[in-house]
């Protein structure tokens, strides 16, 4: 007997995010330019587009893998590879740019052992440069989850890490 998945979080909640991307791909496979809800849907439920839940949407869509691959790496939001538990996003906008806030990834490149685009090992941490945040004022800045950081030196990257370990 097949066992039953578990919640991935190891909350003991059954684990039927497949069943519901399912109910996805059915109950859109006769709308045109499907592909881009149902991968927001795989999105949201895993927080990444896992490579097995793609070939499902292949089949069920009747789309080829390398179309669903160009789509998912065209958008921003859609992400190949599963996230830290904290997405940490350094603004390379032009105001923080010239103040500095390439200073600001080199310092978490080097405290986290990661570059720009990647996880940490053990899933904390993600690391990404950003476009502006509307923060300018407060340039350099980077976020943190939701939360802003601004005005930084690298010098202030150790202590802020610290609120997350
Ligand atoms: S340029 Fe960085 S917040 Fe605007």
């Amino acid at each position: 007997m097949e066992k039953e998945k578990k919640c991935c979080c190891n909350c003991g909640e059954k684990d039927d995010r497949i069943e519901q991307v399912k109910e996805t791909i059915e109950s859109n496979k006769e709308t045109k330019g499907a592909l881009i809800p149902v991968l927001h849907k795989i999105q949201h439920l895993y927080g990444f587009l896992p490579e097995d839940v793609l070939h499902l949407v292949s089949e069920g869509l009747d789309v080829p893998m390398t179309e669903i691959y160009g789509v998912a790496t065209f958008y921003h939001f859609f992400s190949l590879e599963p996230k830290g538990e904290h997405i940490i996003r350094v603004c390379l906008g032009t105001a923080c740019y010239v103040k500095g806030s390439q200073l600001l990834i080199d310092k978490l490149s080097q405290i986290l052992g990661i570059e720009v685009g990647n996880t940490t090992e053990d899933r904390k941490f993600t690391l990404e440069a950003t476009r502006c945040i509307g923060a300018c004022g407060l340039a350099p800045a980077m976020m943190i989850g939701e939360k802003v950081y601004g005005r930084l030196t690298p010098d202030d990257i150790p202590n802020i890490l610290e609120e997350y370990k």
